[in-house]
């Protein structure tokens, strides 16, 4: 069938509408609509910035590199979407808590779901290399009741402030990760080293791109967790050290102050005490 006089008529102002009239009208799924909504967006932003073609050809190449630059180790991707604050901005939709229970954070680009589950009391610092650190945790619901066997899955850079995944020559695989399950009244506790805070990677693409731009890729020192527990949503989130002096900048925007805690002095080493409180998962919801 020849095209109707519309579809011929693409033009700087007329683009995303005839893009839309090629999609069908009435679907259930929200498909179409979703991809309106980004092709409207992205002709909006061709027409304010105006790129050259030779500009747009940079843009193509940045997204070719990102995408070479993730695999099981790496995820490009994922460290574009938190440092552009998508991550975040998606977390702060979804996950409205109650005041009294944990936030979620970004998950970020570091974490590993091939983990060693260990008992209770481990030591997860394999090299030994930093300031001891033991960390006592309860994970409870809303209430104050405990949560007995919730899964408990932890990640964080080590005294240096790099993940064993930036270093697998340099750390031994699965360095300062691990995965514990909560005793009968709630509790877990497990040995570590302090982090350190880091430079999100400028390394690849993404950072390359920020750090040209001159955004600060600070990120204050942290602990990563997620906590698993049936019938609860789950929580993915950061513990952050309170003396951090970059907290206010983090460049992920994943510093929360309900996340924020203080790290004791414990003879030559540091103690941490955390609660997690989890929410019932609404009926039929993700958790
Ligand atoms: C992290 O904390 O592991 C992280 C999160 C987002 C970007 C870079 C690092
Ligand atoms: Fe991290």
């Amino acid at each position: 069938m020849m095209p109707g006089p519309t579809a011929l008529n693409f033009s700087e102002t007329t683009s995303h509408d005839i893009f839309a009239q090629r999609l069908p009208q009435t679907r259930d799924d929200s498909l179409p609509q979703i991809l309106v909504a980004a092709v409207t967006h992205l002709h909006a932003l061709i027409r304010e910035l105006r790129p050259t073609q030779a500009d747009w050809r940079k843009v193509i190449e940045f997204l070719t590199d990102v995408g070479h630059a993730s695999d099981e180790r790496r995820q490009e991707w994922v460290l574009l979407s938190d440092l552009l604050g998508a991550s975040a901005l998606v977390e702060e939709i979804n996950s409205r808590r109650p005041k009294t229970a944990t936030p979620n954070t970004v998950r970020g680009p570091f974490f590993r779901a091939d983990i060693p589950q260990l008992p209770l009391g481990s030591n997860i610092s394999l090299d030994g290399i930093g300031e001891t650190l033991e960390v006592f945790g309860r994970v409870q619901d809303l209430d104050g009741d405990p949560i007995a066997n919730a899964e408990i899955i932890t990640w964080q850079a080590n005294a240096q402030g790099f993940y064993e995944n930036q270093q697998p020559d340099l750390q031994p695989e699965f360095n300062l990760r691990g995965g514990f399950r909560t005793d009968a009244d709630g509790r877990f506790h497990y040995r570590t080293v302090k982090p350190r805070g880091y430079g999100v990677p400028d390394d690849g693409p993404v950072g390359k791109l920020l750090r040209q731009a001159g955004y600060p890729l600070r990120r204050p020192a942290h602990l990563h967790f997620i906590i698993k527990a049936p019938g609860f949503e789950t929580i993915t989130t950061h513990i952050y050290d309170g003396s951090d002096p970059y907290l206010a900048e983090d460049a992920i925007f994943a510093v929360k102050p309900d996340l924020v805690r203080t790290f004791e002095r414990q003879g030559k080493g540091w103690l941490l005490d955390l609660t997690f409180v989890m929410v019932r998962a609404r009926q039929g919801a993700d958790t």
